[in-house]
């Protein structure tokens, strides 16, 4: 038999979107063909199914967002969530969830509109990709100006200093010039110059022969003998006393040392590298540094720029370090609001790229559903945030051009003219603006107008 169509049927099978209907129970009365690519559910099948098992979440105990806007008492709700489809591929969706009432304000039943976003997950991991070089991300001029001079520095012998402030990446870096270099099949051996004293340093580094003192009841091998052919990383150099500086001087001379308690020379071809977050000029000037040792040790040097200095490397990390807690604990649509990342850019992380690693790993934690929110991230970084909406609200205030879009300052704009033209009656300047509370709401918060 041949039935017309209504202009709903055209209507959902024309959109490129996902398109649930449900009644009142929130089963599915129709599912259009966008749908059904995406859940891999055929509409005939769908039909009379709760929606959560249609549009799976994948977050175990999540119901469907339409239950969850319904108990929050909104009518519509705009998230991103994982759902599973029919075979249990994961897929990462953003939902717009519509509670439909009657008159009375009785539950009439609600509609999801829901689009595939892979492909801008794709593009995120590729600029990523893009971005990084052996495993160390940034998008920096500085940053990607050390990662061209990397391979060649690899190649030579010469010792390379790392410096930078704590948690800039110094040790990443140190791997890197060893996994580049010819020798990296060879070993890569650490040493902490800052985590020992001198004695069980000089031991560590060169090892000793059976006697040379109580408890050496037998020979010990070196670091400097366990990186033969390969790396050693002279950690913290900035730490070793002048004292062990004179006894490194000369392994780093011409390769040669003794092992304590012995007078058989030995040799080790070895490449250096060494870090170090101090400020060795101002140690030199101190006396705390031996000269002939800082010039021995300060042949090569790669500075590392504070995080601070290199804010466009924020979002970046925070995408990385998020997809890789997510891997870790099966959450891999998690994301942070706006607002937090803008907390994030505001901060000035004195431990760098370790504090923002940390930061972000505590929030993810804390986060109740797959966003981060201000909320989450520590105090001190919530108040970067608040202090200035403080300022901005001053008379006069004005939000800064650079932490808003064109079009954000334009739809902020708006928005402010048509709150105080309702006398900030919300229900008025939303339906005004033909937008739902809930999102007048939000978007009052995003531009700090509530
Ligand atoms: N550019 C980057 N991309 C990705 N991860 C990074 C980057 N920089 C640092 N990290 C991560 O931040 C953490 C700190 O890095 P690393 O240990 O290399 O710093 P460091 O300079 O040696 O710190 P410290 O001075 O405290 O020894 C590590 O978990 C590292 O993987
Ligand atoms: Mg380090």
């Amino acid at each position: 038999m041949h039935t017309k169509k209504s202009t709903l049927d055209a209507v959902l099978e024309s959109v490129a979107c996902g398109v649930m209907i449900t009644d009142k129970d929130l089963n599915v009365v129709r599912l259009n063909p966008s749908a059904q690519l995406i859940t891999g559910w055929e509409e005939h099948e769908a039909v009379g199914r709760p929606c959560k098992e249609v549009l799976r979440p994948f977050l175990d105990g999540s119901d469907c967002p339409l239950r969850s806007c319904i108990r929050k008492g909104t009518t519509r709700e705009e998230e991103i969530i994982t759902v599973l489809n029919r075979v249990g591929d994961q897929i990462p969706v953003r939902v717009v969830s519509y509670v439909l009432f009657d008159d009375e304000h009785n539950l009439m039943g609600g509609i999801q509109t829901f689009g595939d976003i892979r492909t801008v997950h794709e593009l995120r991991t590729r600029l990523a990709r893009e971005s990084s070089f052996e495993g160390i991300l940034s998008r920096n001029h500085r940053m990607r100006a050390i990662f061209d001079v990397l391979p060649r520095l690899a190649e030579s012998h010469s010792t390379v200093l790392v410096r930078g402030e704590s948690g800039t990446g110094k040790e990443l870096i140190a791997k890197a010039l060893h996994s580049l270099s010819g020798r990296r099949h060879q070993p890569f051996i650490s040493v902490n110059c800052a985590a020992l004293p001198d004695t069980l340093l000089e031991a560590e580094l060169f090892g000793y022969v059976k006697g040379a003192f109580t408890d050496a009841r037998q020979d010990h091998e070196g670091r400097i003998a366990a990186a033969n052919n390969g790396t050693l990383f002279i950690d913290e150099v900035g730490d070793l006393s002048p004292a062990m500086q004179v006894k490194l001087l000369r392994f780093l001379q011409d390769r040669s040392y003794e092992p304590l308690g012995s007078n058989k020379t030995r040799k080790a071809d070895v490449r250096v590298v060494a870090a170090t977050n101090r400020n060795l000029e101002e140690l030199l000037q101190r006396g705390l540094y031996r000269e002939d040792f800082f010039y021995r040790i300060n042949v090569l040097t790669i500075d590392i720029p504070p995080l601070r200095d290199r804010k466009e490397d924020v979002p970046l990390l925070v995408d990385h370090f998020l997809q890789t807690w997510g891997l870790l604990n099966n959450r891999p649509t998690m994301r942070t609001t706006p607002l937090a990342l803008r907390a994030m850019m505001a901060w000035d992380f004195p431990g760098n790229v370790r504090e923002l690693e940390n930061i972000v790993e505590r929030a993810a934690v804390l986060a109740e559903d797959e966003s981060i929110d201000l909320s989450n991230l520590p105090d001190e970084l919530q108040h970067t945030v608040r202090r200035g909406r403080q300022e901005r609200d001053k008379p006069g205030g004005i939000i800064s051009s650079s932490s808003f879009s064109p079009m954000e300052l334009s739809e902020r704009e708006t928005i402010r003219t048509v709150l105080e033209e309702n006398e900030g009656n919300r229900q008025q300047a939303a339906s005004e603006l033909g937008i739902s509370r809930a999102t007048l709401w939000r978007k009052m918060k995003k531009y700090l107008l509530d």
